[in-house]
C-alpha cells in the first residue's frame, strides 16, 4: 500500500509532529531493542527511550526488557504518577501503524459472530433441558395411569 510510512519518519523525531504523526509497524518497533536504539510502544503510540534509558528512575533495566514491544501493561502495573505521563511527549516519536493497532480478529466488519454463537448456546441448552425434563415426567405419568 502506498500510504504506509517508514524508516523515513524517524529524520526529526520531536520537531516534525504533523497531525496524526508519522506511524510504525510493531515489527519496527520490535527491531528497536538494544541499548543504542530502544523504542516501545504505550497506549498505541511509539516512544524512542533511548536517551531516557540512563535517567530512568525505575532503571534501565526494565526500560530494556521492555524495549522494542508493547509496554502499556507493565507500564500501567508500576502505576507510574502524573510526572511521569507529562515526560512521556518528550519521547513521542508516533504512533503504532493502523494495521497492527487492532487485536487479530475475524476480517468481517460489523459481524461478532462468535458473539452470536454463544448467545445461541446461551439460551439452546437450558431450552433442550426444559424439553427433556418435560419427555420424562410425560413418560412418567403415562406409565402410572395405565
Ligand atoms: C517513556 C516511558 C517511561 C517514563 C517516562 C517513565 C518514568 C518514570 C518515572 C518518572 C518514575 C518515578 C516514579 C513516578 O514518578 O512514577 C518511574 C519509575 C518506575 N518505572 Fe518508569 N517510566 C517509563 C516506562 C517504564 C516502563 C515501560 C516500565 C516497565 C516496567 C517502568 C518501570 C518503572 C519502575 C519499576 C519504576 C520504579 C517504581 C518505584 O520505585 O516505585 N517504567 N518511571
Amino acid at each position: 500500500m502506498g500510504t504506509e510510512r517508514r524508516e523515513g519518519a524517524q529524520a526529526g523525531p520531536a520537531s516534525q509532529r504533523p497531525p496524526g504523526g508519522p506511524t510504525f509497524t510493531l515489527a519496527e518497533v520490535a527491531k528497536r531493542n538494544t541499548p543504542s536504539e530502544a523504542w516501545l510502544v504505550l497506549h498505541g503510540r511509539v516512544y524512542d527511550v533511548t536517551p531516557f534509558l540512563h535517567e530512568h528512575p525505575g532503571g534501565e533495566e526494565v526500560l530494556l526488557e521492555q524495549a522494542g514491544r508493547d509496554a502499556t501493561e507493565s507500564f500501567e502495573d508500576v502505576g507510574h504518577s502524573v510526572d511521569a505521563r507529562e515526560m512521556l511527549d518528550q519521547y513521542l516519536i508516533g504512533e503504532v501503524h493502523p494495521s497492527d493497532c487492532k487485536p487479530e480478529g475475524p476480517k468481517v466488519p460489523g459481524k461478532p459472530a462468535s458473539n452470536e454463537d454463544s448467545v445461541w448456546t446461551m439460551w439452546l441448552i437450558p431450552i433442550l433441558g426444559v424439553l427433556i425434563l418435560g419427555f420424562m415426567y410425560r413418560y412418567y405419568m403415562d406409565g402410572r395411569s395405565s
